[in-house]
């Protein structure tokens, strides 16, 4: 097939244009096996027409469709390691399917592969059990977060599952990371408790300078709302006050606190009395973390606190704008 066979269209599907392209620039002409039926095998199986010498699938719904005259074939059954493959779908999660397929066929993994995803990882999407508890979590309450923060979330509940003391939250707001913090419990039927700090009226009158700014914002919610959005959840409890008095009512062990509270002076006080509280192996998940301008002070607090326990903890550093310190674990 010379580069005259088949020129690019632009009414052609995005990803059929941009396989096209990369087909193009492999300089290979063929034969095709093409793989993963849908639109974009199509529309390929069109424009490539006699270069393409088979259709195939890995997907047992999808045996003996057609196209033209070609039937989708068993991917296990191609035997002949001729020419490319050229993996057709867009969809990142049969993108991956159809290259583990390939990757671990002794016949194919020798094969050149074409594939090409326009979707970002995201694992609050693609994958599916962290899918399941984002979706229940928004159900209940909205969060102001990003994915990636709380896919960091479910990270840290999971990770802490095996721990027995209970997890805090400080700073709930609307109740979005608490609700994904519950839903994740749920998951895996882990029954530690959840304590929820938060003045829920909206952030007190700091006393420090540098926190003033964030004196009256958050305060677009109603406590009986929220009491009302976690009233069929075992094991949550809600602490409202300002939570440099009401953290002190927290004095067993806990296994994690995530910590979003923005400012200077809420951050150096629960991080100064959870810290002792952290079992080993726990963790504390600060949000907002290296979010500047805004949340500069929250930083030095946490590394001052922290600036001479090298030896206990590891410090992790999230682009996500977070920090998550794990106390060692005795082991
Ligand atoms: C960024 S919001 C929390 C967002 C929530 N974690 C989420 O993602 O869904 C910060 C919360 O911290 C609370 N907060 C900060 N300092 C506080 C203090 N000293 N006492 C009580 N609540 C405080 C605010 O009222 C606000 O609701």
């Amino acid at each position: 097939m010379g580069r005259s066979s088949f020129s690019v269209q632009s009414y052609y599907p995005e990803q059929t244009r941009q396989l096209l392209e990369y087909i193009e620039a492999s300089g290979k002409n063929g034969p095709f096996q093409l793989v993963g039926f849908g639109e974009d095998m199509k529309w390929l199986c069109r424009i490539l027409g006699e270069h393409v010498s088979g259709i195939y699938d890995w997907r047992e719904s999808f045996q003996g469709y057609d196209i033209g005259n070609l039937f989708v074939q068993r991917l296990s059954s191609y035997t002949r390691r001729e020419g490319i493959l050229i993996i057709c779908p867009p969809e990142l999660e049969l993108v991956e399917e159809a290259l583990r397929q390939v990757i671990f066929s002794p016949t194919l993994c020798t094969m050149p592969v074409i594939w090409n995803t326009p979707y970002a990882y995201d694992p609050c999407l693609q994958e599916t059990w962290a899918r399941s508890i984002c979706e229940k979590a928004a159900a209940r309450a909205p969060s102001v977060n990003s994915s990636d923060r709380l896919f960091n979330l479910m990270q840290a509940v999971r990770e802490t599952t095996r721990l027995s003391g209970d997890i805090v939250e400080c700073g709930t707001f609307e109740g979005g990371t608490a609700s994904l913090i519950w839903e994740t419990l749920q998951y895996q039927n882990d029954s530690r408790k959840l304590f929820l700090f938060d003045s829920f009226q909206g952030l007190p009158t700091p006393r420090l300078g540098v926190d003033a700014h964030w004196g009256g914002t958050f305060s677009n919610i109603s406590f009986a709302e929220i009491r009302q959005r976690f009233a069929d959840c075992a094991g949550v409890k809600l602490i409202d006050g300002n939570i440099l008095e009401t953290i002190y009512t927290v004095n067993e062990p806990i296994s994690l606190a995530h910590i979003d509270v923005d400012t200077f002076e809420a951050a150096e006080a629960v991080t100064r009395h959870l810290w002792p509280l952290l079992e080993p192996g726990g963790i504390l998940l600060y949000d907002d973390y290296g979010f500047f301008p805004n949340c500069l002070p929250l930083k030095i607090a946490v590394d001052d606190y922290f600036a001479d326990k090298q030896s206990e903890c590891l410090k992790f550093f999230l682009p996500s704008n977070g920090i998550m310190i794990r106390r060692n674990d005795n082991k």
